[in-house]
């Protein structure tokens, strides 16, 4: 049930999509369904071979068409040179997806200054560079009807120690997100951003969860609903905010977690613990201090 496809067939047919860091993880995930609905899709990252590995392996699957250009986010003569490849090959771009990202969990003062930079310059400067690229580019194409979706995580608004250099650059993208929405409506483009709970890949797992970490902390028990995300949910919920039928969505960041953020943050969830046997003597010291 949780991998079950939601939109209707052809329902991206005519749209062309760039994904970053689409050669691996959720980044894969998402284009291969949107070449399920009929889009074509740009993948781009670092790394050209595993992007023709990818690309080919979602073609024959899925009998779309997925472009390979590689692309070093941080650099903004690359990505203008990747978006030039696209429209080239394209004709035309509708949706850029900022998915590319980097993270290792750490204590802050072991970062030299270089790797705190590294996240930064992959997450922040790179979704910016991305999103600055493809902007002027839609506004002197007078091209409208055009969607920037922004991956970012639970912690963007939360913060969370150990993975300060995510928190502090999802927090940047976050804010891009919402203050682009309003400023660049007038050219109609749609800004907005889903924050993931945990759907494991190998990508974010081997850099989190390294070693025995991974038993230790099964991050499913942290979830209400006791589970982690299926990439094909959150696939679904990426199509359909890149499609029309989200035309009037705006500025908005869509958590999907399981309710994961929620649990850690209400005062008195701790009492999930609490045994249903022990409610009865509870009540009765209460109604009992209470005088009822
Ligand atoms: C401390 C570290 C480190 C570590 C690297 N550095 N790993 N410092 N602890 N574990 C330091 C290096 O020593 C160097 O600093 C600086 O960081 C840059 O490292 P490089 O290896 O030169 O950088 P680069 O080759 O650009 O690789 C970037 C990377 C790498 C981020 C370090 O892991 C990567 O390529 N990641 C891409 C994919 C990724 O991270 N996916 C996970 C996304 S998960 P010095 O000073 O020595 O030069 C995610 C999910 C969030 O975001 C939420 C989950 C629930
Ligand atoms: P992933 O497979 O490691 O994806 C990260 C991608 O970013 C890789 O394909 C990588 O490709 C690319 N990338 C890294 N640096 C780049 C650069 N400088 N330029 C261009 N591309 C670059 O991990 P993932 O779990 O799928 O993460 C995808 C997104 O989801 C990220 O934004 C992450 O923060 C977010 N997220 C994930 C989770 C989760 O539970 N998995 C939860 C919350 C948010 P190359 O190495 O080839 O460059």
């Amino acid at each position: 049930m949780y991998t079950d496809k939601m939109l209707r067939d052809d329902a991206l047919k005519g749209r062309n999509i760039v994904v970053t860091g689409g050669g691996s993880g959720l980044g894969k995930a998402m284009t291969r369904y949107f070449l399920e609905l009929g889009a074509k899709v740009a993948i781009t990252s670092r790394n050209l071979e595993k992007l023709q590995n990818t690309a080919g392996e979602l073609e024959q699957e899925t009998g779309g068409t997925c472009l390979a250009v590689p692309c070093d986010v941080r650099h903004y003569d690359q990505v203008e040179s990747m978006l030039q490849q696209v429209v080239s090959a394209f004709g035309k771009v509708d949706v850029l997806l900022n998915n590319a990202a980097g993270n290792f969990i750490a204590p802050t003062e072991r970062l030299s200054a270089n790797a705190f930079d590294t996240i930064i310059d992959i997450v922040l400067k790179g979704s910016k560079n991305c999103t600055l690229a493809f902007g002027k580019h839609w506004i002197a194409q007078k091209q409208d009807n055009t969607v920037v979706l922004n991956i970012v995580t639970t912690y963007s608004w939360t913060g969370s120690a150990y993975v300060v250099p995510s928190a502090t650059a999802k927090a940047g993208v976050l804010a891009m997100t919402r203050s682009l929405a309003v400023e660049w409506a007038k050219y109609g483009i749609r800004f907005n951003a889903i924050a993931p709970g945990p759907f494991p890949t190998k990508g974010a797992w081997d850099r989190l969860l390294p070693g025995e970490l991974r038993e230790k902390f099964d991050l499913a028990k942290k979830v209400p609903l006791q589970r982690v995300g299926e990439h094909q949910e959150l696939a679904n919920l990426a199509a359909y905010l890149v499609s029309d039928f989200a035309a009037y969505l705006n500025g908005e960041v869509i958590t999907i977690d399981g309710g994961e953020w929620l649990k850690g943050a209400g005062q008195f969830n701790i009492l999930e613990k609490i045994p249903p046997e022990m409610w009865d003597m509870l009540e009765e010291m209460i109604r009992k201090n209470s005088g009822k």
